[in-house]
């Protein structure tokens, strides 16, 4: 373990919407270099704490710093350096469906440097190659297969040389081969760019080969977060649950409602709709 400060460092965060608390005081450190695969069900605010981390959301309370500068006090030019060092993969990939792959990843370096279109050239055909998409520039993406979208996803991402990258379901909707091909990229690019990370995925085996820690969210909040051997000898029946992947136990159950909701039905049922 060494003791640099994280370079993402989310502190007590919690948000909701409405009545409906989606993360409860979240406390999650990502040291230079390393490597957090976040774990959680559909719909616990895996995507909410990625946006926190962009600054896309405000916390209701707590914080998130990134290389020690709190996200949500930060001016619009400060929100865009903290943005710039991190390459976001979005969930789907996300690409600009009218452009081609080589206008897609060329994008953040035709809006944000000075570089030459030949140096833009270089660039892409660089990124490309990091993620063996090497050329498709000219294709679109109805042209791509799912697991090739994300992976010219992950070359824009990666344009800027951030130092962060977020990866949100990298492998959801893809089959069990192209999951293994994503998961070796992000391992690879971890490698050879040396960035910190945060991985968001319901894949368990590439979970446990790109986590250095891996983190359970659950019902709001944090429930553990060691690295993976630790995770699988973990005695929170959840953290069990989870890695079985049973129907039975905690996991699945639905909470019960909040007794301020259950008063209301009472009092006047159509506050509720
Ligand atoms: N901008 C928003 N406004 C209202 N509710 C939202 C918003 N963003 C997310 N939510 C709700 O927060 C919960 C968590 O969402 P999300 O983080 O997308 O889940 P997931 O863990 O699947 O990524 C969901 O119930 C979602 O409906
Ligand atoms: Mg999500």
């Amino acid at each position: 373990m060494n003791d640099t400060a994280p370079v993402i460092d989310v502190v007590n965060l919690s948000k909701a919407f409405g009545p409906k608390v989606v993360l409860s005081n979240v406390n999650l450190q990502v040291r230079e270099g390393e490597s957090l695969v976040v774990l959680g069900g559909s719909g616990t605010g895996k995507t909410v704490l990625l946006r926190n981390i962009m600054g896309l959301l405000e916390p209701d309370s707590g914080h998130v710093a990134i290389e020690g500068k709190i996200v949500h006090q930060l001016d619009r030019e400060g929100l865009f350096e903290v943005r710039k060092a991190i390459g976001m993969c979005f969930q789907m990939a996300a690409l600009f469906d009218s452009m081609t792959v080589f206008e897609n990843v060329a994008f953040a370096l035709r809006r944000h440097t000075g570089m030459t279109e030949a140096e833009i050239v270089d660039r892409v055909d660089e990124c490309l190659s990091m993620v063996g998409m090497k050329g498709t520039q000219a294709l679109k993406p109805a042209e791509l297969s799912g697991g090739m979208k994300r992976r010219v996803g992950f070359a824009r991402a990666i344009a800027l040389k951030p130092r962060i990258l977020l990866f949100d379901e990298p492998t959801t909707g893809l089959d069990p081969v192209m999951t293994d091909v994503i998961g070796r990229i992000i391992l690879d690019l971890k490698h050879e760019l040396g960035v910190t990370s945060i991985t968001i995925t319901h894949d368990l085996k590439s979970a446990f080969e790109i986590a250095d820690r891996i983190a359970l969210i659950f019902r709001g909040e944090c429930i553990a977060c060691e690295p993976p051997d630790a995770f699988k000898q973990n005695p929170n029946p959840v953290v069990q649950q989870f890695l079985r992947g049973d129907a039975d136990g905690p996991f699945l159950q639905d909470p019960p409602p909040p007794k301020r909701a259950l008063a209301r039905v009472v009092h006047n049922p159509l506050q509720l709709l």
